[in-house]
């Protein structure tokens, strides 16, 4: 079962080994529950509409995961379609909209009006080639004028490891998420989460996983972005919030293909 529901996330917990599946094949069928549920959703999309060109009708989004807000663009735009390589979130997404499996650099350059690619995915792309590499593709995927909207974590919030646990039932299951975040230095850090979850029958299974990212000065990003040939228009901090303490940990990049 891949449908995104309480009963398929339990399903699926059975086949993952602790620790040891790649973390969107662990996190895929939990994600939604815990994320799309408190309004992240509509915090994004406000983000993406606040900074599209008025006239834009095409975009790729980039590490679409579940493919919530691309179901959401879908609907505000005349065509939107996700990229994402995790197959996991990829089966997901295609419930929302037309999906490949692709990374960053792996969507062929189709001259849209906007790309998103938030909720950390940036953060995914390391050594600082990949990074560079990516921004030349966003670049040449868009078409003059065309904007790219982005969210990553910001390094002047990392300053120390980091917990915190959210719980949420749906449909009699209790799923408790927690979360670490631990330095590791030059702006990378361990993304821990672990899930533990039960069903209405009393069965309780656990999964767990880590993977490393990296968080970005403002300037250090915007210097980044302008010499792929992307014009910064403005970064701020993200405003919506994915929980308690959570102002201020990421920011929002908005630049333009000169
Ligand atoms: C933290 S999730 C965010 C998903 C979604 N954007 C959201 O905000 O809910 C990061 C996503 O980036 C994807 N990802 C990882 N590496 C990537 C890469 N090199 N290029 C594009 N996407 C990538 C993952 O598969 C995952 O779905």
């Amino acid at each position: 079962m891949t449908d995104g529901s309480p009963a398929a996330a339990f399903a699926r917990l059975a086949d993952v080994d602790d620790g040891e599946a790649d973390i969107y094949t662990t996190l895929a069928p939990l994600y939604r529950i815990m994320y799309t549920a408190r309004g992240r959703i509509d915090g994004q999309l406000a983000t993406v509409r606040e900074h599209a060109p008025a006239d834009a009708g095409t975009v790729l989004e980039l590490g679409c995961g579940t493919g919530d807000l691309l179901g959401a663009l879908g609907e505000r735009y005349e065509f939107a379609v996700g990229a994402d390589p995790s197959p996991a979130m990829c089966r997901l997404a295609a419930r929302h909209g037309p999906v490949c499996r692709a990374d960053a650099r792996g969507v062929a350059p189709r001259r849209v009006d906007l790309v998103v690619v938030v909720g950390a995915v940036l953060g995914h792309l390391r050594p600082d080639d990949e990074t560079r590499a990516a921004l030349d593709h966003i670049r040449e995927t868009l078409r003059p004028g065309g904007r790219v909207v982005g969210t990553v974590h910001d390094r002047r919030a990392l300053d120390g490891p980091r917990e915190r646990s959210l719980s949420r039932t749906v449909d009699g299951y209790e799923l408790t998420q927690t979360d670490e975040q631990r330095p590791t230095g030059g702006g990378e850090f361990d993304w821990r989460v672990a899930f533990t979850m039960t069903a209405p029958s009393g069965e309780r299974r656990r999964a767990s996983t880590t993977t490393t990212l990296r968080a970005f000065e403002p300037a250090a990003l915007e210097q980044w972005f302008t010499e792929a040939g992307l014009s910064v228009v403005e970064t701020h901090p993200r405003t919506y919030v994915d929980g308690d303490g959570e102002d201020g940990r990421a920011f929002v990049i908005v630049a333009e293909r000169c």
